[in-house]
């Protein structure tokens, strides 16, 4: 017990021997979000190309309007600042039309981070409708033979980013009381389990099945460098998607997948502390970095030390967190001496092989860095 709190305070006093730089990046990303809403109102950017958040790039699937309306919840969380309350508020109505939209998996990075957080401010019953529609609509892209629900790409196809949606779907079973969602969203689970999840706890982004019988075909990728190589920030997703789910469910099996997925990240990062775009790219000056999986699983790993019940376990993720922000809190990572660049975190990769951001800030890696930043700061 005694080796426990001295572990314990060993985490405790390195982030508050980085509150100070933790606080700079909010500062930053204040000024960086500012800019961009007063530049382009209304706009909900993806990734930026040389740094500008506005161009004519493709979308590939429209996935990342919750990201922009969270960070403004983050700003106002952490400032108290009215302006940041009243900007989420503006940008979840802009958005609110997407509760229907069947041809995405994204509903919950869209209203998790955006219309939850309005709600668990004020109760209203209308804001809460927002989500369980979402919920029921993402609940719509369910194959029921083969046991998951299906990616933006068609019913042949899973992937392993649903799992920081699904828990939209347990959002609206536990809500409603309806246990045929319920259903959905633990079978979803154990497919993700069964086929997207490695024996040494990496993960592939994509499963394909015959969608006429169910029957599971094999792993892909879109993203990643193969069908068998740990796509960084799909292993990042699973982590936290996993550890989000074990908060609905409680049940042992979830955590227990984000724990494989959490110490298979681990044993893969470099000791730079930030993860290349896929950890099987081969090694070389030439290889490039996604910062937002970094981020993605800081945020992800604070989250799972409060969940699993070995408190050495969890010092080990709350101070791999820190030793994960260290590195990104850098001037190599965050934008803060380049004025003219208007994302906060550099050096993420969006979809390489569409050439895609590519080396340049993404939406979510902003987002999941200033969540992690605050978790640290508000422990
Ligand atoms: N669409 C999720 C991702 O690019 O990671």
């Amino acid at each position: 017990m005694i080796v426990d709190a001295d572990m314990s305070d060993l985490w405790k006093s390195a982030a508050e021997a980085m509150r100070p730089r933790l606080e700079a990046v909010v500062a930053l990303a204040d000024s960086k979000v500012r800019g961009l809403i007063e530049r382009d109102p209304g706009y909900f950017p993806m990734y930026t190309k040389a740094g500008k958040w506005r161009h004519s790039g493709e979308t590939w699937t429209d996935w990342c309007a919750g990201f922009l309306v969270g960070l403004q919840w983050l700003l106002y969380r952490q400032t108290g600042n009215q302006f940041w309350r009243e900007q989420a508020e503006n940008h979840c109505r802009l958005i609110e039309h997407k509760k229907h939209d069947q041809t995405v998996h994204d509903l919950g990075f869209i209203f998790l981070n955006s219309y939850l957080p309005w709600y668990e401010r004020t109760g209203d019953a209308r804001l809460q409708e927002v989500l369980i529609t979402a919920g029921r609509t993402l609940s719509g892209r369910y194959q029921p033979k083969g046991g998951y629900i299906a990616s933006f790409i068609g019913p042949q196809s899973l992937f392993i980013d649903i799992m920081m949606n699904v828990p939209i779907v347990f959002y609206a079973a536990r809500e409603t009381g309806d246990e045929a969602l319920l259903t959905i969203a633990q079978t979803h689970c154990r497919t993700t389990e069964r086929t997207l999840v490695r024996p040494d706890g990496g993960t592939a982004h994509e499963g394909l099945f015959d969608a006429e019988t169910g029957r599971f075909i094999g792993q892909s990728t879109h993203q990643g460098l193969s069908a068998e190589s740990d796509w960084s920030r799909g292993l990042a997703w699973s982590l936290y998607g996993f550890g989000t789910v074990f908060r609905y469910t409680q049940d042992p099996a979830d955590r227990h997948v984000a724990v494989r997925n959490a110490d298979h990240f681990l044993e893969r990062l470099p000791a730079s502390g930030v993860a290349p775009w896929d950890f099987d790219a081969p090694e070389g000056p030439d290889r490039l970095d996604d910062s937002s999986a970094s981020a993605i699983a800081a945020s992800g790993l604070w989250q799972l030390a409060d969940l699993v019940d070995d408190p050495q376990r969890s010092d080990r993720y709350r101070t791999a967190t820190l030793t994960i922000l260290d590195a990104l809190c850098t001037d190599r990572y965050l934008s803060g001496r380049d004025p003219d660049w208007e994302g906060i975190l550099k050096h993420g990769v969006y979809h390489m092989h569409k050439k895609l951001g590519v080396d340049e800030s993404v939406m979510w890696g902003d987002f999941f860095l200033l969540e992690a930043v605050c978790r640290v700061l508000e422990a």
